[in-house]
């Protein structure tokens, strides 16, 4: 990494620490956000975009998901963005009033997404929610999901309801399990990356994702003939 970038991170993120010692969260810890910023900026080598602004958006990017926890109510994106303006300045980094503009408009439409397609036209915000994306399937998706189960007391696996049969994410019914959460959002996050380098990352994570699947549902079954 860029020694500024790296420099930068490490001026925020005794604030990031301060913050998570208050919130209890499943899947987003510091190491969520590390991960997110170091795909994004991989993304980025091979893709484009500017490698400072996504890199500390990407770090900063699920503050809400903290407040959430913190005030226990459903907070949007965008309505992190005096929070983060605070750690910026309290940084005291050496950011030009456009850089943060690129920051706070990348954080504030990271999910801006849907199943038909892309809505946000900024290669940035692109790149850091194909990297947050990414970092939900493969064996680190795996294993965070497995972790918000543990929080969120989810069974590992219902057999009485059919996998396929099972459109929870669609009709945004609660999962019944972490396993039909897979089989639903996990394997089809592969079809919603926005950037060629993410979709090839992701093609590999979510073929990882299908043989978990399978291997988890034989065990189950007592199934060891095929
Ligand atoms: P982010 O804000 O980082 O995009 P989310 O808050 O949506 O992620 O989820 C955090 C983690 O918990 C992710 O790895 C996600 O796949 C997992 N997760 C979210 N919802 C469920 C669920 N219903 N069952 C199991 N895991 C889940
Ligand atoms: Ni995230």
């Amino acid at each position: 990494m860029d020694k500024k970038i790296e420099t930068y991170i490490k001026k925020i993120e005794p604030q990031i620490k301060d913050l998570l010692k208050k919130a209890n969260t499943g899947g987003h810890d510091v190491a969520h956000f590390k991960r997110t910023m170091n795909t994004a900026l991989y993304i980025s080598s091979k893709e484009g975009g500017d490698q400072l602004v996504i890199a500390i958006a990407a770090y900063l990017h699920d503050i809400h998901r903290l407040m959430q926890q913190i005030d226990n109510r459903y907070v949007k994106p965008s309505e992190s963005l005096p929070l983060v303006e605070q750690i910026l300045h309290k940084s005291s980094i050496n950011l030009s009033k456009k850089e943060i503009d690129k920051i706070l408009f990348a954080i504030s439409h990271h999910e801006d997404y849907n199943w038909d397609g892309n809505n946000v036209d900024d290669l940035n915000t692109l790149i850091i929610q194909d990297a947050d994306n990414l970092d939900a399937i493969g064996a680190i998706g795996i294993a965070r999901a497995f972790k918000y189960a543990g929080v969120n007391n989810q069974v590992m696996y219902d057999e009485s309801i059919p996998l396929e049969d099972f459109k929870g994410y669609e009709e945004k019914v609660k999962d019944v399990s972490t396993i039909h959460f897979f089989n639903n959002k996990l394997i089809k996050l592969g079809n919603n990356m926005n950037t060629k380098t993410a979709k090839t990352l992701a093609d590999k994570r979510v073929n990882f994702v299908k043989a978990y699947i399978k291997e988890f549902l034989a065990e189950w079954h007592a199934n060891y003939e095929d």
